[in-house]
């Protein structure tokens, strides 16, 4: 209990001769003391080891969703490890067309695409556009230009399934934002109006019951749902979307992507599906691939009650303990096998008492002030989500290979806050 729960950290994490947590072969305490903190650091080995598999397994229906973490040399690698890339906002395409990965193999995703996005889609020729809504489908219709080969689309539906996760990245339920709901009609509808355009190209049907999920069953029950409504219409394609839990702190533990995949297969064979299935992972790919180091700055003991740890970094470089309460495990990349008997709440420099990093984090004794100390897992939802709040400056990102770390995000200065702050 005391221990860093091992299962926790990337694939290549081993300890050096001094009790240093070592990365892709870069000892992470030099990593902070060179790049600074807070740092995001990468294993690349782990995102190509589960990229390989999530194609393996999944074969040309393996997608990676860049909402997750996407900068140019993400994009860059899910492309050559031959993953498909999801992008779901015209800011994603656009980083992934700079990264050079083709526009067929980025599939567009959005409740709401704007014109000017679908119209950006069309004419770079993006390989699937997942449409949402009708208002979508008018949009694609009235931006259809005769000559032009019609975009390959998906239908997502909403398929009536609760996905035992958290009600904000629950998405499957009828009551959702997302798609054409199975149970009112509104997804026969949407079909038999795609089929009969010939401003889109109908090749199959997607669904996504949500994120963090860890049972397989609720899955298999989603693809029972969809299996059935697809049935009828015959199609070639059909995508569980992502959505695959990871474990975050000691305890936990989630299905591999290959028995995902697996019980995906198996559940399709049992239903007599013969489309090509395709999925969504984004979190099984990079949540376990990267750590985060920040510094200590300031310890409050109150006796009695408790002992806060600030660090440099908080709610701006993680936001998903404010969101969602999710949990986090703490540790000292200097002296990783030692073990963690100290309970402290490891919390932000944001001027907000909601900024908690991890609401009980575990350190050894002698922790202080200077001190480097990290959360693993956050890969995923991390650097993606993360903001300027309270004009903090995001951190720079570090891939990790083979004894060399690559910077692919330099940390923000001063100056780049006031980018686009017109005086
Ligand atoms: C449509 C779709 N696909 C894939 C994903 C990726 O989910 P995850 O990172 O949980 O695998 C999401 C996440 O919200 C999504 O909305």
């Amino acid at each position: 209990m005391t221990a860093l729960p091992w299962n926790l950290l990337p694939d290549t994490a081993a300890v050096d001769g001094d009790g240093h947590l070592v990365i892709g072969g870069c000892d992470t305490v030099r990593l902070a003391a060179e790049h600074g903190t807070p740092l995001f650091v990468y294993d690349e080995a782990h995102i190509r080891n589960r990229c390989r598999e999530a194609v393996a397994a999944f074969g040309p229906g393996a997608v990676y969703a860049s909402k997750a973490f996407l900068c140019r040399a993400m994009a860059r690698l899910a492309h050559e490890e031959g993953m498909a890339i999801d992008v779901s906002t015209g800011g994603e395409l656009h980083v992934c067309l700079e990264a050079g990965v083709p526009a067929e193999r980025l599939v567009f995703h959005g409740n709401n695409k704007s014109r000017n996005e679908l119209r950006r889609a069309l004419e770079v020729g993006v390989g699937r556009i997942i449409v949402d809504s009708f208002d979508e489908l008018d949009r694609l219709q009235s931006l259809h230009e005769p000559g032009r080969r019609p975009p390959r689309i998906l239908v997502r539906v909403t398929p009536g399934v609760e996905a035992h996760t958290h009600r904000f990245v629950s998405t499957g339920q009828d009551d959702s934002k997302f798609g054409f709901t199975v149970s009112s009609g509104a997804a026969t509808r949407a079909i038999e109006e795609a089929s009969s355009s010939s401003a889109v190209d109908l090749v199959g049907i997607h669904a996504h019951i949500g994120s963090q999920v860890f049972r397989v069953e609720s899955f298999a029950e989603a693809l029972r749902v969809v299996a059935d409504f697809a049935k009828p219409f015959d199609l070639p394609e059909l995508s569980i979307g992502g959505g695959l839990g990871v474990a975050y702190v000691e305890g936990e533990s989630a299905p591999s992507i290959t028995e995902w995949a697996q019980a995906m297969k198996d559940a399709a064979q049992a239903l007599g599906v013969t489309a090509q299935l395709a999925a969504e992972p984004g979190r099984a790919i990079v949540a376990q691939a990267a750590i985060t180091l920040y510094t200590v700055g300031t310890i409050k003991q109150l006796p009695g009650i408790r002992t806060y740890v600030a660090v440099d970094g908080g709610m701006s470089d993680n936001p998903r303990p404010i969101l969602y309460g999710s949990g986090y495990e703490t540790f000292v990349p200097a002296r990783v096998n030692d073990h963690r008997h100290r309970v402290i709440r490891l919390v932000g420099k944001h001027c907000e008492s909601g900024d908690v990093l991890v609401l009980e984090g575990r350190v050894p004794e002698a922790l202080e002030v200077g001190d480097f100390i990290a959360t693993p897992v956050t890969g995923a939802y991390g650097h993606s989500m993360g903001s300027n709040y309270n004009k903090v400056l995001r951190p720079a990102v570090v891939f990790v290979s083979d004894g060399e770390a690559r910077l692919v995000v330099r940390r923000e200065s001063f100056d780049d806050l006031l980018i686009t702050d017109l005086g």
